[in-house]
């Protein structure tokens, strides 16, 4: 089968998106290809100035398109809530919720609520931005959350005694699979809810395989070797725009490069991990998540 590019990305012109942490890498990668086919971006970025920048760049290569910048700092719950508040009050609809922002095995760090810094930023703040955003997306007609995932929640373990790594000692490793097979735990979970509301929005979840970002700015030895075997950013965001736009796109499915270990390579369906598929953990992690951030979904799961 032809490899999936960017030209398969049907017309986004009418569409809204936002992506998190599109200043630079992958969501920049996202954000600039969903201007460039029509759709109006919000970057979700905490860094006004990068921000600013990257809202610049993408209008220099699309100057008719809708691009703004919108600050958000998912280290802290109260920046999810006030940019949920602000955008809820200046939008009609949310086509697409691009879940992107992450941090990769930083020295040991916590967010202003005193989650562990990976866990907060990649899960726990994009469960509460997902929960304060769904009126939007519930009314929007073939609305999407798109969930960034890893394939470092292969080795990722969702320990509920000690999700913050409080009693154990911080292992950023770890730290950094748990938070991403969160995302897939998440991915499952709230598709589920959403069905089970008989909610037509559909739920799916990429991963960009290798790819050489600012993420590797914490690991001296993955950005060593990001020059051999790393794909680049626009590559990388393909499995994302693929797992946004594809019509054909089931629910809750997930998307990565289709070459060895996936690594790099054209964007293709690709299994979730094995403990992503336990639904006690599913469970569990959404009803400590709601606790933990205070943010309550109007789902049951049926
Ligand atoms: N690159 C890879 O090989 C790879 C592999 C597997 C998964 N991923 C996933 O892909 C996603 C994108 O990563 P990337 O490779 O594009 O990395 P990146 O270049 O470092 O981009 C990460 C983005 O997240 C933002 N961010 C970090 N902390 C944030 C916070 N507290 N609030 C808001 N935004 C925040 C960053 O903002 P600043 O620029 O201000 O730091 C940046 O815009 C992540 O979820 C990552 O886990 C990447």
């Amino acid at each position: 089968m032809a490899a999936w590019t960017e030209d398969d990305i049907p017309d986004q012109t009418g569409r809204t998106a936002i992506v998190t942490g599109a200043n630079t890498g992958i969501g920049f990668e996202t954000a600039r290809a969903l201007a460039q086919k029509g759709a109006a971006v919000t970057l979700a970025c905490r860094n006004p100035e990068k921000g600013k920048d990257a809202v610049e760049r993408i209008r220099a290569l699309q100057p008719s398109g809708s691009v703004e910048l919108r600050v958000l700092d998912l280290s802290d719950l109260q920046s999810v809530s006030s940019f949920s508040e602000a955008y809820v009050a200046d939008h009609e609809r949310l086509d697409l919720l691009i879940l992107n922002a992450g941090v990769m095995v930083p020295p040991k760090s916590e967010t202003a609520q005193g989650f562990e810094l990976q866990f907060g930023v990649n899960h726990l703040s994009h469960f509460a931005l997902t929960g304060q955003l769904l009126p939007l997306v519930q009314r929007t007609p073939e609305a999407r959350v798109v969930v960034v995932s890893s394939t470092a929640a292969s080795f990722g373990t969702m320990n509920f005694e000690d999700l913050q790594f409080a009693e154990r000692g911080y292992q950023a490793w770890p730290a950094y699979g748990q938070s991403k097979l969160a995302n897939q735990l998440f991915t499952r979970e709230l598709q589920r809810r959403l069905q089970g509301a008989g909610e037509t929005a559909l739920v799916t979840a990429a991963h960009p395989g290798w790819t050489a970002t600012d993420l590797q700015r914490s690991s001296g030895l993955a950005s060593f070797f990001n020059p051999f075997f790393a794909q680049k950013p626009p590559m990388g965001a393909l499995p994302t725009l693929r797992a946004a736009t594809d019509p054909d796109a089931a629910a809750a499915s997930y998307y990565g490069p289709r070459g060895i270990g996936q690594m790099r390579g054209a964007p293709v369906v690709v299994p979730m991990v094995r403990a992503a598929s336990k639904d006690a953990d599913a469970v569990q992690l959404w009803e400590v998540s709601e606790e933990l951030t205070g943010v309550r979904y109007d789902l049951v799961r049926s």
